[in-house]
């Protein structure tokens, strides 16, 4: 059936200022990493945008290589943007990033111009679009002069087969270091995305404050520590969840006893706030401004409903705050 979208899509979504840019993201965003690859189906991928665009999520996040096979992502997207949100397209941020191997050779992965600039030539073909609204280098490239990675960038922002440029897995001085290449050349950067969550607590240790100083923005990944943060472990794995999946990135060796224990422990004081984990988890990451936006993972639409429920509550009693470090800090 042709879709017709919810005229009501951005009356209950926050949208949040990108650092010093002109650019405001929903506080939560939809990533498809798993779940919209050629293994998937079409039906699932569509539900899940259709329904997260009607609630206000305006950003979808890609990379080149995400599928599996790598690339179909981007295919499947490219398809489902063309059948129904074609007419939306000025409404949605797309991004996309290069970084990790893509083809055979020494020009299909990390951050050499030739790579960074032929990859987005291939995404934009994939996605059948233009230009995207983000891109990134996905990662930092230890071979290639920083110079070079962010000249590329700059390259494709100055084409205007990207509107903004951003970061991915920097660490804290190569983000600065970044930040500042990028300004000489006169190309902002936009945005970091770092892997963060009360399971992944590196982004504290010095890149927030960067990015804060910078005036850049910041969307943590994997906020869910991709499903472990949620109720989905309590009781075992469960059959088709991504622990389960022989493609999903989460290794069943990483459900421990002490995992378990923790997210028991949590997945009570989220009950004490009304909240499920997976709300307490996202709501955990909101309630700090330098994070711009929420890049949560799904499979399903009712997960993106059920986590879109975080933004009713985001903010927490010193009380509450404490416990949760108690929990986290348990050995
Ligand atoms: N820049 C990078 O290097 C990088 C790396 C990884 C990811 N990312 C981006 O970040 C996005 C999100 O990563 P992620 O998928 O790992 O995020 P995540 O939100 O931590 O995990 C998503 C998974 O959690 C489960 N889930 C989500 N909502 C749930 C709910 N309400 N109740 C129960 N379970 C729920 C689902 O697992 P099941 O599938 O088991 O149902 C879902 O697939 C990716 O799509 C990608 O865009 C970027």
């Amino acid at each position: 059936m042709e879709y017709a979208a919810n005229p009501l899509r951005y009356d209950h979504m926050t949208y949040h200022r990108c650092g010093r840019s002109g650019l405001r993201l929903p506080a939560i965003s939809l990533g498809l990493w798993h779940n919209f690859g050629g293994v998937d189906t079409l039906e699932n991928a569509r539900s899940m945008l259709r329904l997260a665009f009607d609630r206000g999520i305006t950003h979808f996040d890609l990379a080149n290589n995400y599928g599996p096979p790598p690339g179909s992502a981007e295919t499947l997207f490219g398809q489902l943007l063309k059948q129904d949100f074609a007419r939306h397209r000025d409404e949605l941020i797309i991004s996309t990033k290069a970084g990790y191997l893509m083809w055979p050779g020494p020009y299909g992965e990390w951050g050499s111009k030739k790579y960074l600039v032929s990859s987005l030539d291939q995404s934009l073909l994939r996605m059948g679009i233009d230009y995207v609204d983000i891109f990134y280098s996905h990662r930092p490239d230890p071979d290639t002069p920083l110079e070079e990675t962010m000249g590329a960038l700059d390259l494709i922002y100055r084409q205007g087969k990207a509107l903004y440029v951003g970061i991915s897995n920097y660490s804290a001085d190569q983000t600065a270091e970044a930040i500042a290449i990028l300004k000489q050349l006169g190309t902002p950067c936009l945005i970091h995305q770092p892997k963060y969550s009360m399971m992944e607590r590196w982004a504290e240790n010095g890149l927030l404050d960067v990015l804060e100083q910078e005036g850049v923005g910041c969307i943590p990944f994997s906020p869910l520590a991709q499903g472990l943060l949620t109720d989905k472990y309590l009781k075992g794995i469960p059959t088709g969840s991504r622990a389960a999946l022989p493609h999903g990135f989460l290794k069943e060796s990483s459900i421990t006893e002490e995992t378990v224990r923790k997210i028991t422990s949590l997945h009570e004081i989220a009950g004490q706030r009304g909240q499920t984990l997976a709300q307490m988890a996202i709501s955990w990451l909101l309630k700090d401004p330098r994070v711009t936006s929420v890049l949560i993972g799904a499979s399903r639409p009712t997960q993106i409903v059920d986590c879109l429920g975080s933004l009713s509550n985001t903010t927490f009693a010193p009380e509450e705050l404490a416990a949760i470090e108690v929990i986290l800090r348990e050995p």
